[in-house]
Formats: C-alpha cells, sequence, structure tokens
C-alpha cells in the first residue's frame, strides 16, 4: 500500500496509519508531496515502513525505489493536492502517481483534511464530486473552524483501510 501524504498540520501522525496497515498484513511505502516531507519525521516513517519516502521522481537511469501498489491512502489529503488530483494536475510525484493510478485501476482513499474557509471554494466541492465520480473513496472529517487548530481528535487515520477494504474483496 502507497501512503501518499500531503502537507497539513496533522501530517506528522501518519505513524498510526503506517501500524494500522502493517497490523492488518500491509507492506506500506511512504510518498509524501514536497511541502508533506517538511511535516514528517522523515527517519522514523522510514524505520517504520523499511523504505526511503518517495517525493521527487527519480532519474531514468534509477531503479524504482518501491514496489508498485495494490492500494493506495492519501491521508490527510490538502485542499491543494485535492483540486489539482482532479484536474488532473501533475506537478508532484504524488499527484503523478495518484493521476495514473485512476487510470491503472488502484483501489484509492482519500482522508481530506481542510478547514471550512478552504470548503467553501466552489472548486472543492467541484474536485470531491469529480474524485467521487472516479471512484476514489473519500473519508468523512467535517471541515474545522479556520483558525482554530484544526480537530486532530476527530480524523481517523484507519478510516482509509476500512474504506478500502471492500474494494479490496471484491478485486479478490
Ligand atoms: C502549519 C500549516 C498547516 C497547514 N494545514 C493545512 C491543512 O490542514 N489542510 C490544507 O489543506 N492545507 C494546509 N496547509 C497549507 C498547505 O500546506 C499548502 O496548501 C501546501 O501548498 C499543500 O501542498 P501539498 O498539497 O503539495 O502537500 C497548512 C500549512 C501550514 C504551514
Amino acid at each position: 500500500m502507497y501512503v501518499v501524504v500531503c502537507a497539513a498540520g496533522i501530517a506528522g501522525d501518519v505513524g498510526r496509519l503506517i501500524s494500522a496497515a502493517q497490523e492488518a498484513g500491509w507492506d506500506v511505502g511512504v510518498v509524501a508531496t514536497p511541502q508533506g516531507l517538511g511535516f514528517i519525521d522523515a527517519p522514523a516513517v522510514e524505520a517504520q515502513t523499511g523504505y526511503p519516502i518517495r517525493s521527487a521522481w527519480r532519474a531514468p537511469t534509477d531503479p524504482r525505489p518501491l514496489p508498485p501498489p495494490d492500494a493506495i491512502a492519501v491521508p490527510p489529503a490538502t485542499f491543494n493536492t485535492i483540486n489539482k488530483w482532479a484536474a488532473g494536475i501533475s506537478d508532484t510525484l504524488a499527484l503523478g502517481i495518484l493521476c495514473e493510478s485512476y487510470g491503472l485501476g488502484v483501489p484509492t482513499a482519500a482522508l481530506p483534511y481542510v478547514n471550512a474557509a478552504q470548503a467553501a471554494h466552489p472548486a472543492y466541492a467541484e474536485s470531491l464530486g469529480r474524485l467521487r465520480d472516479m471512484g476514489i473513496l473519500i473519508g468523512s472529517y467535517e471541515p474545522h473552524r479556520p483558525k482554530a487548530g484544526g480537530g486532530a481528535d476527530q480524523f481517523r487515520w484507519e478510516e482509509a483501510l476500512d474504506l478500502l477494504a471492500p474494494r479490496l474483496s471484491a478485486r479478490g
């Protein structure tokens, strides 16, 4: 499973999903957006997964650092990455993987973590609608009050696994 981490305030807790996924039997590799990289403890994540974190494209002659994914979780998914993903923009490695994984049919769950002011922008609802139409599973976290420090205690990292489970059993 790839866990794609974006630059939201709670990203530093991604180890919680990595642990839950590993307990469920997944081999986990982390892909961070370039901004997201600054929000996580990279050495701790790499020690936990056993893989280097991917954030930039490899050189054409370099080997692939991670095997291809059977599933992808995107927690936290930022306003920025959600809108760019829905629009088909591929200017980070994370977005490149997400955009292409749709065509490859990889089961994917996104857990947005945005505030209500971001969510009020008309592009946001359109982007979520398009991602849903693409078959992307969307988490249930409700946008928090702007400038209120977020609602980390309401954010259920493990929801990514719950959302993906039926999709994976349908594939066999
Ligand atoms: C401390 C801090 C917390 C942030 N939290 C969020 C957040 O919770 N949700 C969000 O959508 N953006 C948040 N942002 C803004 C994103 O980091 C910014 O839009 C960035 O460009 C996202 O890049 P990415 O989507 O490539 O990861 C935060 C920024 C900072 C500095």
